[in-house]
């Protein structure tokens, strides 16, 4: 596969909010409910086509808990594109959300594709984040980041909106390369104009 169809997604936020589920959900299509929390990182493939491209997602599904912060900067270096998570049964996790995106742009410096979900929608009846929460804050966020940030409420268990997450970071990702190709060639036909 040409390289330029390659992609890395990280997938960030607090301990046991469903990243690994998450991630075996779309790469192994299996659910496990016991928690076996993660140490630094692991790593998932998913291929897709998009938009009649055929595209590879290196997924890298970090440590949440927080003795594993110092790994960060390796987890986010040549980072295309990002999920960002909680869980809608533990508040806490929502409202650290701004922390995961501060912890991300710091690091990336620039803005990458990026999705916020909220994991264990399956789990209605514990919730304590509603739906409208989670949106607003996508909206707050895209504001003040000034980028388009979707958000997207999700369950790893019954594996409701998981496939929809890829395909949606996939899509933005693509778009991103190929903006940067028609910039580069753009770069090169004025930079041959201004020569002449
Ligand atoms: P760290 O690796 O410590 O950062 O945690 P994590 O975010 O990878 O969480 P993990 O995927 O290990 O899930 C934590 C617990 O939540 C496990 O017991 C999972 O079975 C459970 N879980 C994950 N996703 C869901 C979901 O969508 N619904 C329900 N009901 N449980 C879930
Ligand atoms: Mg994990």
């Amino acid at each position: 596969m040409a390289k330029q169809n390659l992609f890395k997604v990280v997938v960030i936020g607090d301990g046991a909010v469903g990243k690994t589920s998450i991630t075996v959900r779309i790469c192994h299509g299996q659910f496990d409910g016991e928690y076996l929390m993660t140490i630094g990182v692991e790593f998932g493939m998913k291929m897709c086509t998009i938009k009649g491209q055929k595209i590879k997602m290196q997924i890298w599904d970090t440590a949440g808990q927080e003795r594993f912060r110092f790994l960060q900067p390796a987890y986010y270096s040549g980072a295309h594109g990002a999920l960002v998570v909680y869980d809608v049964t533990r508040r806490q996790s929502f409202e650290r959300i701004p922390i995961w995106m501060g912890y991300l742009t710091g690091n990336v410096g620039t803005s990458l594709p990026t999705i916020i979900i909220g994991n264990k929608c399956d789990l209605d009846d514990i919730r304590s984040v509603d739906t409208d929460e989670g949106e607003h804050l996508a909206k707050h966020l895209s504001k003040h980041y000034r980028q388009d940030i979707p958000f997207f409420e999700t369950s790893a268990k019954t594996n409701q909106n998981v496939e929809e997450v890829f395909l949606r970071v996939g899509s933005m990702m693509l778009d991103e390369r190929l903006f940067e190709v028609e910039k580069a060639v753009e770069w090169k036909e004025r930079a041959k104009n201004d020569w002449w």
